[in-house]
């Protein structure tokens, strides 16, 4: 019984819910009552109910690690098809230095992820999305921007972190929902965009650049709202905002995959290429205008490939449909290329 809302908790919600459980650190005690079959405590009960993977960490002092019955516990545990993970050694709770600290974080996050997306095709492999709009201040309540809705941006993050793959979406500002499983780092200018792409590149796979950039923005910004009783005409002075995806195509390693959007208006394909080539990017989405309903804010989108060596259409679809044929493509070429 849940004392706040006084509704009835299942038991064994958790363990049915879990998509994966890590016990860590597993003490001796938990580890034999696991290996026997024991179920008085909560974490327990969600161990024996659960039908996900299960990776324990044993974590204990070093002599206790090595005593038979733990050991035995383990292999019990192992052969009843749970992953073990190995204590590190180091200092220890009770001075002694040896085997029995659990792994670092990091190494406990690293164990999940490839059990989790073990077998997908993107498994192992770190992707930048930038998308949306970015917001060009003029002061404190104004910005220049533009009706990018992110749509596209967050439905590419959302299939590659489906296909397994560590994504890093750098978005301006949205309505949309976080994808499950994507790191994301909201921003607002292009500026700023730009920095947390550069770094977030550096030791990335892929680089999907869907974000709508503003081309410009205000060469000052007033700290205070600007007033509309001082002036009957307001100049703005414009400058230039750096090219995001020019700056990766040009800084890329040989292994390093770099996608970019276009949409244009007339000449489409000729000007596709020369993005292609001028930015150095190793593959164009070409928005068609033609779509029906448009591009921006839309649920659907036609777009067109562009490569060095190819050029060829998708048919209109669903942006979150669209999204999953993408990554296929960009899997492909991504693998054959240089
Ligand atoms: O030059 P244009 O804006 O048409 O290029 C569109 C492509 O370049 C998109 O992939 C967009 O995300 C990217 N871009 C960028 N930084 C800019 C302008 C565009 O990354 N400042």
């Amino acid at each position: 019984m849940n004392d706040e809302t006084g509704e009835w908790n299942n038991h064994v919600e958790l363990g049915l819910w879990a998509d994966i459980m890590l016990i860590a650190p597993c003490t001796a005690n938990t580890l034999a009552k696991m290996a026997s079959g024991m179920s008085d405590n909560l974490l327990l009960a969600t161990f024996m109910s659960a039908r996900c993977p299960v990776i324990f960490s044993p974590a204990m002092d070093l002599d206790m690690f090595e005593h038979l019955g733990v050991q035995e516990n383990i292999k019990t545990l192992e052969n009843q098809g749970h992953t073990y993970l190995e204590p590190a050694s180091g200092s220890l709770a009770s001075g002694l230095v040896g085997k029995g600290r659990m792994p670092e974080p990091e190494e406990l996050f690293e164990n999940i992820s490839e059990i989790l997306y073990s077998g997908k095709k993107w498994a192992g492999k770190k992707i930048v999305i930038s998308a949306g709009p970015t917001h060009e201040a003029i002061d404190p309540v104004r910005f220049i921007g533009n009706y990018s809705s992110g749509k596209m941006g967050y439905s590419i993050a959302t299939a590659f972190a489906e296909q397994g793959a560590q994504v890093h979406l750098i978005s301006g500002p949205t309505a949309l929902d976080t994808p499950k499983g994507v790191h994301i780092y909201p921003v607002k200018s292009a500026e700023e965009m730009h920095r947390l792409v550069i770094a977030q590149f550096a030791d990335a796979d892929v680089a999907v650049m869907t974000a709508a950039v503003a081309d410009y923005r205000p060469k000052t910004s007033s700290n205070q709202k600007i007033k509309k009783e001082k002036t009957d005409r307001l100049h703005l002075e414009l400058v230039k905002n750096p090219d995001i995806l020019n700056s990766i195509g040009h800084s890329k390693k040989e292994t390093q995959f770099v996608v970019g959007f276009a949409l244009e208006t007339e000449n489409e394909l000729d000007n596709a290429k020369g993005k292609l080539e001028r930015k150095n990017a190793n593959m164009i989405v070409l928005n068609s205008v033609h779509a029906a309903n448009g591009v921006f804010g839309s649920d659907e989108n036609k777009v067109s490939i562009v490569t060095k060596k190819e050029v060829f259409d998708i048919p209109q679809m669903k942006k979150s449909k669209l999204a999953f044929t993408l990554c296929d493509i960009i899997f492909e070429k991504y693998e054959n290329h240089s």
